[in-house]
C-alpha cells in the first residue's frame, strides 16, 4: 500500500484520480491543491471523509511548504496533475500559466528529489514521479497521422508552452538527477466535474439557459475525446506498471470536429432534456472568431499503453456523452455557483492588449 501525492486533486481530472484511488485501490491519496478558480471541493464530497484520503491547501511553487509536505505525509510517489489548464485565459493572461505550470513543477520536482534521496531500500526503487501533461506540447497536425512518444515538441498557446517547458524539467530530472519519472501526454478529457469554461460543459450548461452556443471558426478543428474516469485508470496503470523513463500517450482513438461535438451534445440533450417549444437545441449554435494560434487537429497514438500495461477506454462518446449530461443535468448545485462565483460563461482567449 502506497501514499500517493496527487497534485491538483480539486480540479477536474485530479478530483477524479483522487476518487479512483479511494474506490478501486488500497493506497492513501494526500491531495495537495491550491485550490484557484478551477477547483471545486465538491467533486470530492464522496470521498473527504474516507480515512485513507488527506488535503492540503498548497501552492506547488512553494518551494519549502511542498518538501516539508512530502516528508510529513511520509510520501512514497506522486501524481503531478496540478496546473493551470485553459488554453483560452492562457492567451489573456499567461503569467499564472508560467508560475504555477513550469515554476511549479520546478519546484515539486526538486522536493520529489530530495524525498527519493531519503527513501531507503525498496521504498526507494518504487518511487515515481507521473508527470501528467497533455497532446498540445506537439502542436497541430494536418489531416493525417497522429502523435506518437517520439513527435516533436512544437506547442502554439502559452498553455502548450507551458506545459511543454514543464515535461522538458521533468525528463531532465530523470535523465541528470535519477528520479523515476514517468512523462503522460493524453488527449483531450470530458466528463462530471468539469468546469465549465471548457467546450463540453460549456455547451451543456448554455444550452439549458438558452444561451447562444459557441463554435470557433468554423468548427473543422478536431479534437480526440477521452472519458476522464478512462484517464485515471490509465495514470494508475502508469503508476504501477510503467516504465522508468517512458512516455506514454494516453487516447481513445476517438476523434471528433468541434461542430460535430456540439452536435451531438444537443442531440444528447434533446432526448434527455427537450427544449420548451420542442426546438433542437442545435439551433442555438453560432460561429464565432476563432482562437488565435488555434490548432487545427490533434490525434493520440495509444499503442504503448495498450500493448505494454493492457490499458483500453471502457467509455465510447455513446456512453460517456450520455452519462456526463446526465451528471450536469443532475448536479446543478455543484456548477450554479460557479456561475455567479467565477465564470459567468462569457468569451474567453480573445488576447488583448498586452500589459
Ligand atoms: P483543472 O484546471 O480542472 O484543475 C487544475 C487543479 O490544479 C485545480 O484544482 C487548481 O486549484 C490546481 N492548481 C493550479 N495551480 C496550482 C498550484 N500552483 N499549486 C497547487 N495546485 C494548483 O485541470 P484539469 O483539466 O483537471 O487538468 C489537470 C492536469 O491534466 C493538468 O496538468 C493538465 O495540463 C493535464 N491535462 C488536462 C487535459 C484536459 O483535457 N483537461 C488533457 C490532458 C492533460
Ligand atoms: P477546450 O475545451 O477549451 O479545450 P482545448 O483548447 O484544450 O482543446 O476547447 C476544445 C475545442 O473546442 C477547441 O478546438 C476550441 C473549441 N471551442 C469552441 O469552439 N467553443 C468554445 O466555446 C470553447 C470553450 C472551445
Amino acid at each position: 500500500m502506497s501514499r500517493i501525492l496527487v497534485t491538483g486533486g480539486s480540479g477536474f481530472i485530479g478530483s477524479a484520480v483522487c476518487r479512483h484511488i479511494i474506490a478501486e485501490t488500497p493506497h492513501t491519496c494526500i491531495n495537495a491543491d491550491k485550490l484557484t478558480y478551477a477547483a471545486n471541493p465538491a467533486s470530492l464530497a464522496s470521498i473527504e471523509a474516507d480515512p485513507r484520503y488527506r488535503f492540503h491547501r498548497i501552492d506547488i511553487a512553494d518551494g519549502p511548504a511542498i518538501a516539508h509536505l512530502m516528508d510529513a505525509e511520509d510520501i512514497d510517489c506522486v501524481i503531478h496533475l496540478a496546473a493551470e489548464s485553459h488554453v483560452d485565459r492562457s492567451i489573456d493572461q499567461p503569467a499564472a500559466f508560467i508560475t504555477s505550470n513550469i515554476d511549479g513543477t520546478y519546484c515539486l520536482l526538486e522536493a520529489a528529489r530530495a524525498r527519493m534521496q531519503r527513501l531507503e531500500g525498496g521504498r526507494r526503487d518504487a518511487f515515481r514521479f507521473i508527470h501528467v501533461s497533455t497532446d498540445e506540447v506537439f502542436g497541430s497536425l494536418g489531416s493525417e497521422g497522429a502523435f506518437t512518444p517520439t513527435s516533436p515538441y512544437d506547442p502554439s498557446s502559452p498553455y502548450a508552452a507551458s506545459k511543454a517547458a514543464s515535461d522538458h524539467l521533468a525528463r531532465a530530472w530523470q535523465r541528470t538527477y535519477g528520479l523515476a519519472v514517468i512523462v503522460t501526454n493524453c488527449c483531450n478529457n470530458y466528463g462530471p466535474c468539469q468546469f465549465p469554461e471548457k467546450l463540453i460543459p460549456l455547451t451543456i450548461i448554455s444550452a439549458l439557459a438558452e444561451r447562444p452556443l459557441p463554435v470557433y471558426g468554423k468548427g473543422e478543428n478536431v479534437r480526440g475525446w477521452l472519458y476522464v474516469e478512462d484517464h485515471a485508470r490509465a495514470l494508475m496503470m502508469v503508476l504501477e506498471g510503467g516504465r522508468k523513463g517512458a512516455t506514454y500517450l494516453i487516447g481513445g482513438r476517438a476523434e471528433d470536429r468541434n461542430i460535430e461535438m456540439v452536435r451531438r451534445i444537443c442531440a444528447v440533450m434533446d432526448d434527455l432534456k427537450p427544449r420548451p417549444g420542442g426546438r433542437p437545441y442545435a439551433d442555438l449554435i453560432g460561429f464565432v472568431t476563432d482562437r488565435p494560434g488555434h490548432n487545427l487537429r490533434y490525434a493520440i497514438d495509444p499503442t504503448l499503453i495498450e500493448t505494454e500495461l493492457g490499458w483500453a477506454p471502457s467509455h465510447d462518446f455513446a456512453s460517456g456523452l450520455k452519462t456526463t449530461v446526465e451528471w450536469y443535468l443532475a448536479n446543478r448545485a455543484w456548477w450554479e455557483p460557479l456561475q455567479e462565483r467565477v465564470y459567468d460563461g462569457r468569451r474567453l482567449g480573445l488576447g488583448g492588449t498586452a500589459p
